[in-house]
């Protein structure tokens, strides 16, 4: 398929460069308005895509869908807040597309909405759940032993022992997806903290 085709999609408005260097700031205010859209757009993307493990067993006594909604719920009957929670939500987010680093994937996602902790929590708990069953793979299951000593190495412990690793069991009434929805809504509704700033600066301006 040409580029050209791709052009013939219905988008009322296109900026005119054929290279970014030759952009101008009309091409830029058209470019940033539709980012603003698209970015609201991204909690339906994320629960869309967390969709996709509905089904899919990997040989575990759930479904990953399941062992999502799970290890979220569990952390929030146990009180945890709504950023917790929708980590819980999506630590295993990244299965699909990250089959070989999934936490990473997770963890990227939702950088922007949740306190550092629980970004750094997401992005170790491979290593952390690891405790629980490497050596039946022929590993190491102290791998996580390598980050002893990080400021947030026993919250990541604390999240694999209680919700993680807790979160495979089929007789669980687990909370359904829609449960969840309106906290993916208000925790991504904006960025904490982002390299690209229209988002920030249309809701200061609305
Ligand atoms: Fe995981
Ligand atoms: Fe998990």
């Amino acid at each position: 398929m040409k580029a050209t085709d791709h052009n013939l999609r219905d988008a009322p408005e296109r900026a005119r460069f054929r290279e970014m260097k030759k952009g101008t700031a009309e091409d830029w205010a058209i470019i940033g308005g539709e980012y603003r859209q698209f970015a609201r757009g991204l909690p339906d993307r994320v629960l869309d895509h967390l969709r996709l493990l509905d089904g899919d067993f990997g040989g575990f006594p759930v479904c990953r869908l399941e062992h999502s909604l799970q290890t979220a719920t569990r952390a929030h009957r146990d009180g945890r807040d709504e950023q917790y929670v929708v980590m819980a939500l999506l630590h295993d987010i990244g299965d699909t597309l990250g089959s070989y680093n999934h936490p990473e994937v997770a963890a990227s996602i939702i950088k922007p909405f949740v306190r550092e902790e629980l970004r750094w929590i997401c992005e170790h708990h491979g290593h952390f759940q690891g405790y629980y069953y490497f050596h039946y793979l022929g590993m190491d299951k102290d791998a996580r032993e390598a980050f002893r000593g990080h400021e947030h190495f026993d919250a990541c412990a604390e999240f694999c022992e209680k919700y993680d690793q807790a979160a495979f069991d089929p007789d669980y009434e687990s909370e359904p997806l829609a449960f969840f929805e309106p906290m993916v809504r208000r925790v991504m509704a904006r960025p904490l903290a982002s390299l690209y700033k229209l988002e920030e600066q249309a809701e200061a301006a609305e």
